[in-house]
């Protein structure tokens, strides 16, 4: 049988921050691949590199001190097709992230733009990405806060980030990950701030990831 091509393949990543004249690896030569539906869960100490890895897959790494990144990162889109997320850049990356892969991150005020309303921020990428209306977007993103179980979602989608409890921003920034209902879900130590399931369209609700790890999910296999 042929087996499907992987949802995400990375071969030999390194990442590298130039620090005080020195460089400093973060990650070392990694090789990973996370299938259609399967849920891979990197396990290693603090500091050992998971948040950077994931980080390094979005291509949000700071661009001023990240001076090496080697290796390949291949990404099968939502259509079909596979890109090279290394050498791709700017506008193109952008078509991508969000899109087709979604992030929670660790922290997730850091995800969270205080002066806009959680509805407008889960709204914009539905809007940009799959090119649905404002008031289609709107309505979407109300079902997204729903999906994570936040009550009384269409109230929640007109307040601000600092009117939400801890663990309702953490849902927040699950739903606003799955918005487009990417390729791939990386959920950097998701649970630490809310107990909460993922609910991709074949996943079921997701057992907590084990301590100190974060974990890919295909969610959709076109
Ligand atoms: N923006 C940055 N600039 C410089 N070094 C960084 C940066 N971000 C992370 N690092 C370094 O990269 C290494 C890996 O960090 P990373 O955040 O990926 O660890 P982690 O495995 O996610 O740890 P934890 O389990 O504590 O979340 C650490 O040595 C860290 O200090
Ligand atoms: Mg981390």
């Amino acid at each position: 049988m042929v087996q499907a091509e992987p949802i995400l393949q990375i071969s030999g990543l390194k990442t590298v921050f130039r620090i005080a004249q020195r460089d400093v690896t973060a990650v070392h030569d990694l090789d990973l691949e996370v299938a259609a539906g399967e849920t891979v869960a990197p396990v290693g100490e603090s500091g050992s590199g998971k948040s950077v890895t994931g980080l390094s897959i979005m291509g949000l790494l700071p661009r001023g001190i990240r001076r090496v990144a080697a290796g390949s990162i291949r990404l099968r889109r939502k259509d079909g097709s596979t890109v090279e997320l290394q050498q791709m850049d700017g506008p193109d990356l952008r078509g991508v992230s969000g899109n087709d892969m979604g992030i929670v991150f660790q922290e997730p005020l850091t995800s969270l733009n205080p002066v806009y309303t959680v509805g407008e921020q889960i709204a914009e990428p539905i809007r940009i990405h799959l090119g649905k209306s404002r008031r289609q977007a709107r309505s979407e993103a109300v079902h997204r806060l729903e999906d994570v179980g936040i009550p009384d979602p269409q109230r929640r989608a007109g307040q601000y980030p600092h009117e939400m409890s801890g663990g309702m921003r953490q849902r927040a920034t699950i739903a606003m990950a799955l918005a487009c209902d990417p390729a791939l879900l990386i959920a950097d130590e998701t649970d630490h701030g809310a107990r909460c399931h993922h609910p991709g369209p074949d996943s079921g609700p997701a057992g907590p990831p084990a301590a100190g790890a974060w974990h890919g999910h295909a969610v959709r296999h076109p």
